[in-house]
């Protein structure tokens, strides 16, 4: 099979690569990703040089590029992971958000449109628990829940699974949707909790924690999510919707503790200096209370299951991060972009 990934130089989108490219040596992967400030083409590094995996830099906002990226590569499946993902991005400069997420996934459903006009491949959409809005203390969001998005980022992201969902409808384009949690784990730039959590208490700068910190999010590790994906492409429905989470809900202030007593542990510094770095700070605009996922959907008809808890999770991710300081220099200046236009420059 011929499966172009969107956005595969980012977070989720490379560990679903590193995951599944050495794993299936029968199906080619093209990874199509514009290389924002949010890739990092060295977290492809192993896949260079295999057989099945090709990567080429092109910007979903531009519709000829893309034409010319599904006529030379013809997939059969397309998973669409690229966006912008980062919410307080899309708070202080929308017009990115609006132009990546709907014009880009626009862009790319009339790609499929017109590469298959007889409905033969399948769209894969990766979206976000974002879409449903802000939940209260009790309940969970489902399937049905109805979209009531609060951020731009994710207003961004309703309207692209509206479009993917209307050229479905209208067009018998066989799509697929997935609406996931937070995700975590190796990987992900260090702007989103997690990430930049470890690394200011490795280099003890202050913990800025919204609000109070009693907001509440629904914590997936990463490899979860992507094999969740993998079981939608191979045997979901078409049409249909499924919601992926980790039955992981955590308090923001709680999950920043934990990270306090994993990195005191993992680098033999005092959990009471780590626990001090906490750091109150004003409350993010439109800050959704909660999230969390009923996935029995998906694990009533795909038998998915999440196999990480966020206990080894968090310390694996912590690991990761202890181990990949390199990693995280790259992405944080400007090596990481020079290391771009000298490799990918032309393309
Ligand atoms: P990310 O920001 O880490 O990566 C996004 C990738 O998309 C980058 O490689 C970037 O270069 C690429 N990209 C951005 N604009 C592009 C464009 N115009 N053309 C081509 N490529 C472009 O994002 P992520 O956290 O890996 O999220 C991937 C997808 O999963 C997104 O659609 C996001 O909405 C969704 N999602 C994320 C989470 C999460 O917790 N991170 C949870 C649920 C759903
Ligand atoms: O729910 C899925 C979504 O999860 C994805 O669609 C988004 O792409 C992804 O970014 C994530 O969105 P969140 O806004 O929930 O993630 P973020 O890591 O930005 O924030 C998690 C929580 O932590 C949120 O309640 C805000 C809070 N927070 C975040 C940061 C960056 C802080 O308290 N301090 C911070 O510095």
């Amino acid at each position: 099979m011929k499966i172009l990934v969107t956005g595969g130089a980012g977070f989720i989108g490379a560990n679903f690569l590193n995951l599944l490219v050495p794993r299936h040596p029968e199906h080619s992967f093209v990874n199509f990703d514009a290389l924002t400030y949010a890739a990092n083409p060295r977290s492809l590094a192993e896949l260079e040089g295999r057989k099945n995996y090709t990567f080429v830099r092109a910007d979903l906002v531009d519709f000829e590029a893309v034409r010319a990226v599904f006529a030379q590569h013809r997939p059969e499946v397309v998973v669409h992971f690229a966006a912008e993902s980062h919410v307080d991005r899309s708070i202080a400069g929308p017009r990115p958000f609006l132009r990546t997420n709907v014009e880009g996934t626009f862009n790319l459903l009339e790609a499929c449109r017109e590469l298959w006009p007889s409905g033969e491949g399948l769209l894969h959409h990766v979206s976000t628990d974002e879409v449903y809005g802000s939940l209260g203390p009790a309940g969970l969001f489902s399937e049905e829940t109805k979209y009531d998005p609060s951020s731009p980022y994710s207003a961004s992201k309703a309207a692209s699974d509206h479009l993917v969902r209307a050229w479905g409808r209208t067009f018998g384009l066989p799509i697929k949707i997935t609406n996931c949690s937070n995700n975590y784990g190796p990987l992900q730039f260090p702007e989103k909790l997690i990430p930049l959590m470890i690394q200011n208490l490795l280099e003890r700068k202050p913990l800025p924690v919204y609000g109070k910190g009693e907001n509440v999010r629904d914590w997936l590790f990463v490899g979860d999510h992507c094999e969740a994906i993998w079981a939608v492409v191979h045997k979901g429905r078409v049409g249909q919707t499924y919601n992926v989470g980790g039955r992981s809900e955590q308090r923001n202030l709680d999950v920043v503790k934990r990270l306090c007593a994993i990195v005191a542990e993992e680098t033999g510094a005092r959990e009471a200096e780590l626990l001090d770095l906490v750091t109150y700070v004003k409350d993010r605009p439109g800050h959704d209370e909660r999230y969390a996922i009923d996935a029995r959907k998906i694990e009533r008809e795909l038998g998915w299951k999440p196999q990480e808890t966020f206990a080894t999770g968090l310390r694996r991710t912590v690991r990761w991060y202890l181990d990949h300081q390199d990693w995280v220099a790259s992405v944080r200046t400007g090596e990481y972009r020079r290391w771009i236009e000298q490799n990918y420059g032309g393309r």
